[in-house]
């Protein structure tokens, strides 16, 4: 069996069940800018989860094309994967509990004809928000789940909601079991040492998550389902990793047979970003320097990069598309459609980080230069950064070029440097999703610092009612939106402008704290506080001005930042108004 009869399978199935089968939406979600792309089944479906009616009906069932970031620097291992499709199924108001598990193990069992001894399932173990799920435990044991099978977990585990607010609630999840030996007496369905691998989650959504925290009973019950086919596919044909898999074999060997320096991790590095890229393209995405942009633009540069360090010629792009093109078409025609923009987006952003590599090649020139006139032998961590940051340039480049002229690069401190970066990058998509930052450069981070100068002066002219809505950050502007219950007047919004910028002219430093999130909050620190951010937090104090949560990063003296503009103020949404804002330099 391969992906596509999985697919179809399950598609049949489900419609032999009385489901509607419905398309997949594009992966960059349409009107939902609160997210870079669609992470999964239910995401498009968020609406009826919430009560709309559907056109379709009351069960739906479709694949789901996902895209999910947060890994991406985990790609080249045996499983991560950034882009994947998610075969689901919904009752919207419809069926519960008992028929979902039902339907599951029916499917798992009769249809994938997965033996029973194979699988286990988890359940939620109840707390102070909903309560323990024995219900669910017990249509388990109906359809012939042992009850030595079936676990009980917390919130970590078996509960589920997309971010930090909407529908949500207690799931079941099913468990095949590789058949590796447990790695010890304890090893159950929430170990992470392989032995048992997660297939199918089935989420119960009765609740909603306000943004305060707090959990509310939906109009409807819900179920919404997600298998991760690329998973279930390498399992079931036996496959120790989703690159051994005909979705990506072709793909693997013909870069193995180019590679002159051969490297599994580079290949799969290649493999998966090559696809993610391509599926991205065809659903419209493009390369920049912000947001979904950027994701496409790190994918495509990091592909590059691990060709050229297989030594295969980047020549052969062209050709590797082709390849994966015919390998995917009977999954997503929308490949052979979007043939030629494929390959004209690739092949283009391909050329400019290779004139980026040029440029930074120019500056490490200079920098040797620098170090020799110094009668240095060493660049320091320091500047291999610089270059990666500023012009892209990979610092295995800087350190093999530097190596070629005898110099040496101190790799510990470079080690330190970039792990404060990936932290910083890490925070700045956690942000994004909250509908804040994603690209961080000199611009963006002025920006960043502007926007909790501007957060407080509005608390100061308007009044304590004011609390950040959302925020938006590019290289040209920032976008601020707040609660205030009317129009902001010209001459509030000239006071605010002025307050900003007296803060900028005080020279204010910014100073980062961590502390525990009850420290913060005595500390009188604003912020977010429903949202989970660790028990860790860090504050971000500016002079004595302002003082608020956040993940940073921020410039570290307001002088930085210039002058301060608000260009317009506008309605968001009800309730809700919208500033946008430059600074001049
Ligand atoms: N929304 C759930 C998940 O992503 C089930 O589809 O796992």
């Amino acid at each position: 069996m391969k992906a596509i009869d999985i697919r179809n399978k399950y598609l049949n199935y489900f419609k032999s069940k009385g489901h509607v089968i419905i398309p997949s939406a594009p992966l960059i979600p349409e009107n939902d800018p609160s997210v870079l792309f669609t992470t999964a089944g239910m995401h498009p479906l968020v609406p009826y989860l919430l009560g709309e009616k559907h056109p379709q009906g009351k069960r739906l069932t479709d694949y789901q094309k996902c895209l999910r970031t947060v890994d991406i620097d985990e790609v080249g291992d045996n499983r991560h994967l950034t882009f994947f499709e998610m075969l689901g199924n919904w009752s919207l108001g419809d069926y519960f509990k008992e028929e979902s598990i039902k339907m599951s193990f029916e499917f798992l069992t009769k249809e994938l004809n997965i033996p029973v001894e194979k699988l286990s399932v988890t359940v939620f173990a109840g707390d102070d928000d909903a309560p323990r799920d024995t219900e669910s435990a017990e249509y388990w044991k109906k359809v012939g789940m042992p009850e030595d099978k079936i676990y009980y977990f917390g919130k970590d585990d078996n509960w589920w909601i997309a971010g930090e607010e909407g529908p949500c609630g207690p799931d079941t999840e099913m468990f095949y079991d590789t058949g590796k030996p447990a790695c010890s007496e304890n090893c159950n369905p929430s170990c992470d040492c392989g032995k048992y691998v997660e297939i199918w989650n089935n989420v119960f959504m009765e609740y909603y998550k306000t943004k305060n925290g707090k959990y509310t009973k939906l109009e409807q019950k819900n179920v919404d389902t997600g298998l991760g086919l690329e998973r279930i596919n390498m399992l079931l044909q036996g496959k120790e990793t989703p690159f051994d898999t005909e979705i990506f074999l072709p793909i693997m060997e013909k870069l193995k047979e180019l590679a002159k320096n051969d490297n599994i991790s580079s290949r799969r590095i290649v493999a998966e970003h090559l696809r993610a890229s391509m599926m991205i393209i065809a659903d419209g995405g493009r390369p920049s320097n912000i947001d979904r942009g950027y994701i496409l633009r790190r994918l495509i540069r990091r592909m590059t990069r691990h060709l050229s360090k297989l030594e295969i010629s980047l020549d052969n792009i062209d050709e590797l598309i082709d390849l994966n093109i015919d390998v995917l078409k009977e999954m997503y025609p929308e490949l052979v459609e979007k043939k030629e923009t494929i390959k004209s987006v690739i092949l283009e952003e391909k050329d400019k980080f290779m004139k980026t590599l040029v440029n930074g090649e120019k500056e490490f020139e200079k920098e040797i230069l620098k170090a020799k006139n110094e009668n240095k032998d060493k660049i320091d961590g320091k500047t291999v950064f610089r270059l990666y940051e500023t012009f892209g340039f990979p610092p295995e480049v800087t350190e093999e070029l530097a190596e070629e002229k005898g110099f040496k690069v101190n790799l510990e401190e470079i080690d330190s440097l970039f792990k404060e970066h990936q932290e910083k990058s890490r925070l700045g998509a956690e942000q994004k999703f909250k509908g804040g930052l994603a690209d961080q450069n000199e611009i963006t981070i002025a920006y960043h610092t502007a926007t909790h100068l501007l957060h407080k002066a509005l608390k100061i002219v308007l009044g304590d009612h004011v609390k950040q809505a959302g925020s938006n950050i590019t290289n040209e502007r920032m976008r601020f939106d707040f609660t205030h219950p009317q129009k902001v007047t010209k001459e509030e919004l000239e006071k605010v402008e002025e307050i900003v910028n007296e803060q900028i002219k005080r020279e204010l430093d910014v100073k980062c704290e961590e502390m525990t999130l009850e420290e913060a909050k005595a500390s009188g620190a604003i912020g977010l506080f429903e949202n989970k951010y660790g028990d860790i937090v860090k504050v971000y104090t500016i002079g004595d001005f302002s003082k608020e949560i956040c993940g940073g990063p921020h410039v570290s003296n307001t002088k930085e930042l210039g002058t301060f503009k608000i260009k317009k103020e506008e309605a968001s949404s009800a309730g809700v108004r919208r500033i946008k804002a430059i600074l001049i330099k």
